[in-house]
């Protein structure tokens, strides 16, 4: 048979096949779906607004596929009408001849080839939408909200809250996006049955090296010149008496005398630092391996250990240092109670003249409420129970002070802890210092020593210089000029 014979019979099979009605219905949701989404896409062009994330899904997920569903059912229609008839006996199809020298052929050929084109072009518009939707923030924060809201809270109020989660989460390149979308379906599923975990565990596994996600952005040779850092505390007294602490943090990096401080010294071309773990959220560091300016390797051990059991050695992860070993919260990072209410009434967004403040907003933040929803309820309401029967005079004086001050109490809770997903204060440890949790002091503790008597060193300055230590009102701060 010539081609243009084949051609020629399969034109005529469509013709009589097509009629009938799982073939006409796939036609029309393929029909009716491209047409919603060809408009959809012309509104998202010409129209400013973000969409909702439920939306989305419906947008760039259930359509496309009702699209393809219609797709599919046209053949299937087709196959089950032949199956009918050869059931039924009937002689498959009357097979007339085709002539394409008719013009009613040859504009039905036109219009199939015309057709297939478009669908071929909305397929391949929507698979693209719909994987951009899903790198998109508002589908990894939003569209799972209890599930997610903890971390896209805390990224919302981060120094990268205008970068994609995916640029973290999944990297460059197709495989990192293949194995993101696999590993996404089963998260998919596990919302749906609501078997996640509570809270989502971390450290995450498989998150790609930082080499290619914050390298992609930040420079790690760069010098950064000692950054100052200036504290104030309040303590839990009737004045909230502040002190102040400031330090000169020697962040350092590349120099033309080779590499200094705290960057410089872990992060290198030779990659001079891996440590093994026996937690999985990386705290217990007993071993670190270290290769010197020299090139020798130096292995730090912490007298526990040498105590060790072989099989507790063997099983440890071994983890090349990057990062987000120091920087393991760049985004999520929770905060502790203590220092949030810290922050809050040295930007002044609370008064410090409320008499024992910083004690009673403590001991609201770390009651144990039921939800979100119950702590948003209960907190401003104690806050003004509480100096409008300790201090009636202050309360009438500075009622709106206090309103204020509960409603930041209020805020600070919302933005830390999560009951619904387990998370509470402490969940989540940051790894950028050592006040808070141990941080950098798993390995700068002056315990991980080596064979030949060197040891990782913890002395104060060998990190930052302090320039003033809790002080009432530091002298160094005036001939700064910023007092
Ligand atoms: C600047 C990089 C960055 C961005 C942007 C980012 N993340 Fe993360 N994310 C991290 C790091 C680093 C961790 C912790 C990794 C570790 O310790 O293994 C993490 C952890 C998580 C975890 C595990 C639970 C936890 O708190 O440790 C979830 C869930 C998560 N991120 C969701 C998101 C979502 C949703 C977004 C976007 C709204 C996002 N991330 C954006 C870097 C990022
Ligand atoms: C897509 C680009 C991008 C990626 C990827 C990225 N960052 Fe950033 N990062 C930024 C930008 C932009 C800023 C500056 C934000 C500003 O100045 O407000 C920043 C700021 C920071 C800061 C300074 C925060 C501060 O307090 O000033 C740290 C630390 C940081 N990033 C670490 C990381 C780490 C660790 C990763 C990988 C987990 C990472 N970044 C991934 C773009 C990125
Ligand atoms: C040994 C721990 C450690 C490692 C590893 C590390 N950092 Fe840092 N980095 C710090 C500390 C500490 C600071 C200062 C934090 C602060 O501002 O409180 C800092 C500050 C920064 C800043 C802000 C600088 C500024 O001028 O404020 C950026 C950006 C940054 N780091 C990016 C990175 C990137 C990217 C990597 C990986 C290539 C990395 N860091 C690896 C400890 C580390
Ligand atoms: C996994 C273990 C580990 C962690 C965690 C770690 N360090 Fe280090 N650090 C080392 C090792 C090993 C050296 C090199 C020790 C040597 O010189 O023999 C080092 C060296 C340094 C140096 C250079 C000291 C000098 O005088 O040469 C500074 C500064 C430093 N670290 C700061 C930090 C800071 C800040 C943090 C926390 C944000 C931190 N480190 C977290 C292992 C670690
Ligand atoms: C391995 C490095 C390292 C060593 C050793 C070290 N620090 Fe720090 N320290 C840091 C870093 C990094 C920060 C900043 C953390 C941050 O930005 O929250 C910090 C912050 C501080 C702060 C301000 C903390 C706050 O928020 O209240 C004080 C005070 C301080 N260090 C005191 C000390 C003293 C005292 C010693 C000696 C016992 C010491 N540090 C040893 C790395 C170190």
């Amino acid at each position: 048979m010539s081609f243009t014979e084949r051609v020629r019979d399969l034109t005529r099979l469509a013709f009589q096949l097509g009629n009938n009605w799982m073939t006409l219905a796939g036609a029309a949701m393929t029909t009716s779906s491209a047409f919603v989404l060809v408009w959809f896409w012309f509104m998202e062009i010409t129209s400013p607004r973000s969409i909702h994330p439920y939306m989305g899904i419906i947008l760039f997920l259930i359509l496309p596929a009702l699209f393809l569903v219609g797709l599919a059912l046209i053949p299937l229609g087709i196959i089950r009408l032949r199956r009918q008839r050869k059931l039924a006996g009937e002689t498959p199809l009357p097979l007339q001849a085709v002539d394409f020298k008719q013009p009613g052929v040859r504009r039905l050929l036109t219009v199939v080839g015309v057709l297939t084109f478009i669908n071929v072009s909305i397929l391949g518009t929507a698979g693209l939408k719909g994987v951009e939707y899903m790198d998109s923030n508002q589908f990894c924060g939003l569209t799972c909200h209890t599930v997610m809201s903890p971390e896209y809270t805390a990224f919302l109020d981060s120094p990268h809250s205008r970068v994609g989660c995916a640029q973290c989460h999944i990297g460059h390149g197709a495989p990192a996006l293949v194995r993101a979308k696999i590993s996404g379906s089963r998260q998919l599923f596990a919302v749906a049955f609501g078997t996640f975990s509570r809270p989502i565990p971390s450290p995450v596994e498989h998150l790609r090296p930082a080499r290619e996600t914050c390298e992609q952005c930040h420079w790690p040779q760069k010098f950064t010149n000692d950054k100052l850092i200036v504290r104030t505390k309040f303590a839990e007294d009737e004045a909230n008496t502040a002190s102040t602490s400031i330090l000169l943090l020697k962040i350092g990096g590349h120099t033309p005398n080779g590499t200094t401080g705290i960057h410089g010294r872990h992060l290198d071309a030779m990659e001079r630092i891996s440590y093994i773990t026996t937690d999985a959220r990386r705290q217990e560091i007993p071993k670190v391996t270290y290769r010197d300016d020299n090139g020798q390797l130096v292995e730090y051990v912490t007298d526990d250990f040498k105590k060790l059991p072989k099989e507790t050695v063997d099983k440890a992860t071994v983890r090349k240092m990057d990062c987000i070993d120091c920087h393991n919260r760049p985004t999520h990072a929770f905060q502790l109670p203590d220092r949030a209410l810290d922050k809050a009434m040295a930007e002044k967004r609370m008064s410090a003249e409320l008499p024992f403040l910083k004690k009673q907003a403590l001991e609201l933040l770390k009651v144990d409420y039921a939800d979100q929803k119950a702590a948003a309820a209960k907190i401003p309401v104690a806050l003004a129970e509480y100096y409008r029967t300790t201090y009636p005079e202050i309360y009438k004086q500075k009622r709106a002070q206090v309103d204020t001050a509960g409603e930041v109490v209020k805020a600070i809770y919302l933005r830390n802890v999560f009951p619904e997903m387990k998370i509470t204060w402490g969940t989540h440890p940051n790894n950028i210092g050592h006040e808070e949790s141990v941080g950098c002091f798993r390995c700068h503790d002056g315990n991980h020593t080596a064979a030949d008597g060197r040891s990782i060193k913890g002395d104060c300055d060998t990190c930052h210089t302090i320039l003033a230590q809790d002080e009432k009102d530091p002298k160094i701060l005036k001939d700064f000029g910023m007092k």
